[in-house]
């Protein structure tokens, strides 16, 4: 039985394989349309989303199968003090695959101890987003036809984001790519990152505060979202969330087939007014997420369609 923890738990041949699946899901919808049924998927989610639990049950649905789970600890018997490895335990028993998001680091990983049923990491604290990779590799493939010879800006809360971990995880497995890291000094990337990924990995990466400054290089622009939820300090939050603003200015610096991307949700890091900017790719990324996870679901169940 395999679960999804961290993108590094399918190797780079698996990763073709996935992707290769997903883009097979996107021309071929009704082939696809009863491969999970009579299966359920349990959607666990002690922490709020909208993208990733909704895509997880869209994808469960459009594959014929059934969706079941919580959208938040209170309306769960964590309120009363259940352990996750005993929810994971009763929740083996009802359903065949499981989505869980946690705010405590490790805690899908805990689960997958005790589980009979795959565990997909659906977030974790500030730590790992695998399927949010798997949508992010899925999208910049489609869209920019390779993931080697690319120039990836990350911008924003490199701190606490995890969606930027878990895309540099799995993207320093792939040839000549180059990041630039943008962000103020106190949100830079964790040494856990960068030093034990980037530096032992030997992929060529600098730092820069100044958006303005990385723009007309990039291939690829990455936003995020300053994660409130993880500051200990309201002031601090409030000082950082409006650091940087893409708008309509600052995309003429870019290059004209450079694509924005986002996990979303966004605040106010991308102006809307960008949203028209045919660069701008963070709802097909949304509609990638789907794929991916149809994907991904097929995969750990091992179902295969003709
Ligand atoms: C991200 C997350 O939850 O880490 N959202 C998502 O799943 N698409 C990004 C964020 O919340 O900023």
């Amino acid at each position: 039985m395999r679960h999804l923890m961290s993108p590094l738990d399918f190797s780079v041949e698996e990763l073709d394989n996935l992707m290769d699946l997903a883009a097979d899901i996107e021309a071929n919808r009704e082939k696809y349309a009863h491969a999970c049924a009579g299966k359920t998927l349990a959607t666990l989610f002690y922490e709020p989303s909208t993208r990733t639990r909704l895509s997880h049950e869209a994808a469960m649905l459009n594959l014929g199968g059934n969706i079941m789970g919580f959208s938040s600890a209170d309306s769960s018997s964590s309120k009363k003090g259940e352990s996750v490895s005993d929810t994971i335990r009763t929740v083996s028993c009802y359903a065949d695959i499981c989505a869980m998001r946690h705010p405590k680091e490790g805690a899908p990983m805990v689960a997958c101890q005790h589980s009979t049923i795959p565990v997909i990491n659906a977030g974790d604290g500030g730590h790992q987003h695998p399927t949010q990779t798997l949508t992010d590799l899925l999208t910049i493939r489609s869209l920019k036809g390779r993931l080697n010879n690319l120039k990836i800006g990350l911008c924003g809360d490199l701190k606490f984001g995890r969606t930027v971990h878990s895309l540099i995880n799995a993207l320093v497995r792939y040839e000549n790519i180059e990041f630039v890291l943008i962000s103020p000094e106190e949100l830079r990337l964790p040494d856990y990152v960068r030093v034990d990924v980037l530096d032992k990995s030997g992929v060529s990466y600098k730092e820069v505060v100044r958006l303005e400054e990385a723009l007309p290089e990039l291939d690829v622009l990455y936003m995020t979202r300053v994660q409130k939820e993880r500051f200990f300090n309201e002031d601090d939050y409030i000082r950082m969330k409006d650091f940087y603003i893409l708008d309509k200015n600052k995309m003429t610096l870019a290059k004209e087939d450079m694509i924005v991307l986002h996990p979303l949700p966004r605040v106010n890091e991308i102006s809307v007014e960008v949203d028209d900017d045919p660069r701008a790719a963070y709802f097909k990324q949304v509609q990638y997420g789907v794929y991916a996870r149809m994907a991904l679901i097929l995969t750990l169940l091992d179902i295969h369609v003709d």
